[in-house]
């Protein structure tokens, strides 16, 4: 949900913005933006659409700047448009912003910046920021403001001598950054500060790097990979600024903080599309990896083992809550733990958990599932439960994030970056985590499970020999026409339905809908007509006859099945059969997802669109 990029060293600025944005697109591709500072000049260049709009109109112009600031943005105040796009400038364009999040209470701010007479070229609460910014700078002596403008005019470069301080500007940016409610990231570049750009983070992501002869700032590590080779996580509420050679950190009673910049363990290749086509054909294909990385990492770092034992002995409440494909996995988890440990879970969207007044008490644990860690709906959850008291786990696939500083404890997952907008190897991270965390507890409350950890690592090596291209390339030209497809599925393989459903329609943009196969005939029956699409699941080997049943309804009203199974022998009652690896049923997540998630990517293919941007979508959904 926006990304915001900024360079300040001794090389050309704005190229390496550019490719560092590039890394940021996953966060929304609306529009994107440049400001940079070349000979005095405070230059921005926007772009409505994807990145390569702007790169384009940038490729051959050499810019001498080596400070820039740039952004890729996922609209949420105003359509995505030339005025909404970022950087956002003040009245006589001393000052551009990037922003990363959303300042709440902006509405207001602007109205009484309005009655001041200030004017607004857009709809963003980024704009307001700007001007907000501008007006504080400039508070003691309005007339400077003014007279740097006129200055600047006739010379076209500022003026140097009376340059306002650096202390300043960061007193100014602090009572900026405590007249705004809400969560932000913001970089900001100012005319004739041609060797600084300044920051402030309150609950958005923010990360500095250390280059050999520059320093940077990023919403994530990976657009920096490449470039920093060390890295220091902005804390919440600091504010700063970096030159060519240092990085100046402040907390919000102004005292300088002495920061660590730390190596990290992401290579840039992590984040590179190397043999493969798109970012989600590489995901698909490191699933195997992610869960065998998983599992290690936990079972080398005993990260499971720092939840303390004792809070899984008497009674306790367990909660699930998560948004999207992180919501899928918790899915199978509440399905899995109810089944195996017989403890009743409650599972919810994280939107819908933070306002149905939950009942939590000291008694509650609380789990939530976020790849990002920054989603907003996630977050504010974790920060309601600990209002209430309940232990608060966090499972997150980024390191260091805003979930993981709310959470008691933390289960890590270790996909490596994901950079496709639709999860699917932090999905199986996901999975490979919670049953691994279902192990941990069973073993605390002394319950017989009928899996272990090795028959995942096992299954999960099984099913990546399988080679399912050509199959699915065909299926995905024959359903890439249809408006509307049905996924069925019972037990374990409705939620992995849901899952499949949820993939297939956010790359593909065809309608989707995941159903208990059971369910059918109770509505929805009405719809399947001749040549209908229905996807089925198949794996629970005690669900067959009851699914056979419901194979049977759909195929007399002369639609068509495809159905996705171990179960060879079922091939004749269905138009389309998908054969995948025998594994043990609770173990059928981590086999039949594989299939399903390519079957997604290529219909996005086969209907020529970019599966790692689809529309309207960002990765991180860092607004309610
Ligand atoms: C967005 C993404 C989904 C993701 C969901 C939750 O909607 O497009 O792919 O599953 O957010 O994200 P999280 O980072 O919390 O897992």
């Amino acid at each position: 949900m926006c990304g915001i990029v900024g360079y300040i060293g001794y090389s050309l600025a704005v190229p390496t913005v550019l490719n560092c944005l590039t890394a940021l697109e996953y966060r929304g591709y609306d529009s994107a933006g440049i400001a940079y500072l070349d000979g005095g000049k405070l230059e921005i260049v926007k772009r409505v659409g994807k990145l390569e709009n702007l790169s384009n109109y940038l490729k051959n112009k050499i810019i001498p700047s080596s400070c820039a600031i740039g952004h890729t943005r996922w609209a949420t105040h105003g359509e995505p448009s030339m005025e909404n796009a970022h950087p956002h400038t003040d009245k006589n364009k001393l000052v551009a912003v990037v922003h990363n999040g959303i300042i709440e209470n902006y509405v207001d701010l602007k109205k009484a910046l309005e009655k001041k007479g200030i004017s607004f070229y857009s709809e963003t609460d980024t704009e307001v920021f700007a001007k907000l910014f501008s007006e504080n700078l400039f508070a003691k002596n309005p007339e400077l403001n003014e007279y740097y403008a006129k200055y600047y005019a006739m010379h076209n470069t500022m003026h140097n001598t009376y340059k306002i301080s650096k202390k300043r500007i960061i007193k100014a940016l602090k009572h900026t950054i405590s007249m705004c409610e809400g969560a932000f990231a913001v970089a900001i570049v100012i005319k004739g500060y041609e060797d600084t750009i300044f920051f402030a983070k309150h609950k958005s992501p923010l990360i500095l790097g250390k280059c050999r002869d520059a320093f940077m700032l990023a919403s994530d590590i990976p657009a920096l990979l490449g470039y920093a080779d060390k890295f220091y996580t902005v804390g919440d509420d600091e504010l700063g600024y970096i030159e060519p050679e240092k990085a100046t950190v402040f907390d919000l009673t102004l005292k300088p903080k002495k920061v660590k910049f730390k190596s990290v363990s992401i290579e840039p290749e992590q984040v590179m599309l190397g043999k493969f086509h798109h970012f989600m054909e590489k995901e698909i294909a490191e699933g195997a990896d992610s869960v065998l990385n998983t599992l290690n990492r936990l079972e080398k770092t005993k990260a499971l083992e720092k939840i303390p034992a004792q809070i899984f002995e008497g009674d306790f409440n367990l909660h699930i809550t998560a948004c999207g494909t992180a919501l899928n996995a918790g899915l199978i988890a509440k399905y899995i733990i109810e089944n195996q440990l017989r403890i009743p879970v409650d599972l919810d969207y994280a939107s819908e958990f933070r306002y149905k007044k939950p009942l939590l008490s000291n008694k509650s644990i609380c789990l939530f599932i976020s790849q990002s860690g920054e989603t907003a709906d996630t977050i504010s959850c974790a920060e309601l439960a600990k209002s209430m008291g309940a232990t608060l786990i966090a499972m997150t696939n980024v390191p260091a994030t805003r979930l993981e500083s709310i959470c008691d404890y933390l289960i890590p997952t270790s996909a490596g970056p994901e950079i496709a907008v639709a999860s699917t190897k932090a999905y199986l991270a996901q999975l490979s985590a919670l049953y691994d965390f279902i192990v941990y507890v069973a073993k605390i409350r002394g319950n017989a499970l009928e899996f272990d950890i090795d028959s995942v690592k096992n299954g999960v090596i099984k099913n990546n020999s399988v080679n399912y291209k050509l199959d699915l390339t065909e299926l995905a030209n024959l359903i890439k026409d249809y408006s509307s497809i049905y996924f069925i599925g019972r037990g374990l393989d409705y939620f992995l339905a849901v899952e499949s459903a949820l993939k297939l329609k956010e790359v593909s943009y065809i309608h989707c809908e995941a159903l208990p196969a059971g369910e059918l005939k109770h509505g929805s029956l009405a719809l399947i007509k001749q040549d209908s699409i229905v996807i089925a699941l198949l794996t629970q080997s005690e669900l067959i006859e009851k699914m056979l049943n419901n194979i049977h309804e759909i195929n007399s009203r002369g639609a068509k099945i495809i159905l996705f199974s171990p179960f060879v022998e079922l091939k004749q009652f269905v138009y389309k059969f998908i054969s995948i690896p025998k594994v043990d049923d609770l173990l059928a997540p981590f086999s039949i997802i594989k299939p399903l998630q390519i079957l997604a990517y290529e219909t996005a293919i086969a209907k020529k669109l970019d599966p790692d941007k689809p529309r309207n979508l960002a990765k991180s959904v860092t607004v309610e």
